[in-house]
């Protein structure tokens, strides 16, 4: 009788890890039997449910349904709540995704029981440990038995960190993800006709991170920078801005402001359509930096540091802090120099993953 297949459980919890594990779930369902397990971090349905109906995700064996909450509160419950699914799962390895808390708290729940771990998107560092996501991914990193690293520049941090085993170079699993679509989003209506605005002629925004829309300084500098736009922008609005917009009264600022369109937030081929029409996208989403240099879009990103420096070496993408007062004239005047490389690698990055694992497993 063959033996039965290895068991690999992937932890997923918030919008970008959902798109990774379109192209991740596929190579791995190819070798192993998968559990996938959604923390429940984002829950509405515009931030979980469109992406696995639209993509046709396989259904995740469990929800956790942790929700929001301050940082501890949110982790330690996805830490009970993930040891409880990894003892009664019994998988060969745990596989965690990027830098949100649902990364950490499945880094941390693995490596306590014992059961090996592998971070996708390992040595990514934005250099700034004040962000919740830079913690998260050291903590992933240094507990991880495998990491695999999209970039060059991220086999380099690790070493810096005295990281240098199990380490593989694979490529971008966001790249696989982009390619693995490509003839959906041919298809469908571009999104940017839907909001009545014409290609190469909008701006697009998106902001969600602590440091700027918790802060109503911050927000208010991105607000500002987008209401001073000539150009149409449309703003698909992260939950947790809507909630810091209303709290601090800046909704009615973006209200006045002609030329912006705030919408709910999108999908990931709408988000993709928009990005790909637009003329330049302001940002402070690690994910979207990215997408933007692999679709050939400009990006201004409201912040001080990047995780994707490789971006802004190539001249495609801009550091610009939204306090700094200059994020509006960015969006205006910023053009991309210079030619893009493969830094993401070549559209295979999950394949490798699945057969980096078969091989740690002893399957291959
Ligand atoms: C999280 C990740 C970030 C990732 C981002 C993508 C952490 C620390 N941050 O940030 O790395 O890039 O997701 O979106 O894990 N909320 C809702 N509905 C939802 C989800 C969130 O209303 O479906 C609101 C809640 O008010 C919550 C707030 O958003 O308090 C923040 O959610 P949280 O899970 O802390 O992180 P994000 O800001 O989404």
């Amino acid at each position: 009788m063959p033996n039965a297949p290895k068991r690999v459980l992937t932890v997923v919890g918030a919008r970008p890890q959902f798109v990774k594990l379109l192209p991740l779930s596929r190579a791995l369902r190819r070798r192993f039997h998968e559990a996938i397990v959604h923390t429940g971090q984002h829950y509405d349905d515009e931030m979980s449910r469109v992406f696995f109906e639209e993509l046709s995700l396989p259904e995740p064996s469990r929800h956790l349904g942790v929700g929001s909450g301050p940082h501890g509160a949110q982790t330690g419950l996805m830490l009970t709540r993930l040891e409880e699914a990894i003892v009664e799962e019994k998988p060969d390895v745990v596989i965690v995704l990027g830098d949100t808390n649902s990364t950490l708290a499945g880094a941390l729940a693995a490596s306590k029981l014992g059961v090996p771990l592998a971070h996708v998107e390992a040595g990514v560092r934005g250099h700034n440990r004040r962000e919740p996501e830079e913690q998260n991914r050291i903590v992933a990193d240094h507990l991880s038995d495998l990491l695999f690293v999209p970039t060059a520049d991220g086999v380099a941090e690790l070493k810096r960190e005295g990281i240098t085993r199990g380490v593989h170079r694979v490529g971008d699993v966001m790249l696989d993800a982009i390619e693995l679509v490509e003839d959906a989003l041919r298809s469908r209506t571009p999104a940017f006709e839907r909001f009545g605005v014409e290609s190469g002629r909008y701006a697009l925004a998106t902001f969600h991170r602590a440091a700027n829309v918790d802060d109503p300084v911050m927000l208010e500098g991105l607000i500002a920078a987008l209401a001073e736009s000539e150009e149409p922008v449309i703003f698909p609005v992260h939950p947790r801005t809507r909630a810091r917009l209303a709290a601090s009264g800046l909704d009615a600022r973006l209200k006045e402001a002609p030329r912006v369109r705030a919408i709910e937030p999108v999908g990931y081929l709408d988000m993709l359509s928009l990005v790909r029409g637009a003329r330049v996208v302001v940002t402070d989403s690690g994910g979207l930096q990215k997408e933007c240099y692999l679709l050939g879009v400009p990006c201004v990103t409201a912040d001080r540091q990047t995780a994707w420096a490789e971006t802004v070496r190539d001249g495609w993408n801009v550091l610009v802090p939204p306090e700094s007062g200059r994020l509006g004239e960015a969006i205006r005047t910023f053009r991309p120099r210079g030619a893009r490389g493969r830094h993401y690698g070549d559209g295979r990055a999950s394949e490798r993953i699945a057969e980096i694992l078969a091989r740690f497993l002893g399957e291959a």
